[in-house]
């Protein structure tokens, strides 16, 4: 299991409470999807600890697209209902995985990851942009103050679209 670093992550809510502050800040104003979603991949991957890639995917006519990230260069399209992230695009859930090797049609981009994190990206009207996606190269490093924490940020994602 991972474990944050406890002098700067000892509280994780209250982490991702600060760095939604963050985000709220640096998407403010602004409702270009790429810029925003490159500043806070960028947010997230330099903020988080454990992390080997952080970024977004956006569908677009009917699969997804690799968006704005930081890391190792990605795969660049993923069909709906693969993978990770298109499991999570096609049943419009959070998905966490602790450990990549076992869950079935992962998709390998970078063979440090160990374990990921997926979050859609679901509009107010119910359309699905696309998906933000975490992995790291620690076994379990996300767990449920993550995932919620970070539905916080997809949510402050989507709606700067609409600002
Ligand atoms: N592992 C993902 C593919 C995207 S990369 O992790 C950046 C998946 O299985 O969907």
């Amino acid at each position: 299991m991972f474990r944050m670093d406890e002098t700067d992550f000892a509280d994780k809510q209250a982490a991702y409470r600060a760095l939604d502050a963050q985000a709220g800040a640096l998407l403010a104003g602004e409702s270009d999807p790429v810029a925003n979603a490159a500043n806070l991949a960028a947010l997230i991957f330099h903020q988080l600890p454990g992390l080997n890639w952080a970024g977004f995917y956006f569908l677009k006519e009917g699969e997804l697209v690799v968006g704005p990230f930081q890391g190792r260069p990605a795969c660049v399209r993923i069909a709906m209902g693969r993978g990770v992230c298109g499991s999570a695009a096609a049943g419009r859930k959070t998905i966490v995985v602790d450990d990549v090797d076992d869950f079935p049609g992962h998709i390998p981009c970078d063979a440090a990851s160990r374990s990921e994190i997926v979050i859609p990206l679901i509009r107010s009207d119910g359309v699905l942009l696309g998906v933000l996606d975490l992995d790291s190269p620690h076994r379990a490093r996300f767990d449920a103050d993550d995932a919620s924490g970070l539905e916080c940020l997809a949510g402050r994602y989507v709606g700067s679209l609409e600002d």
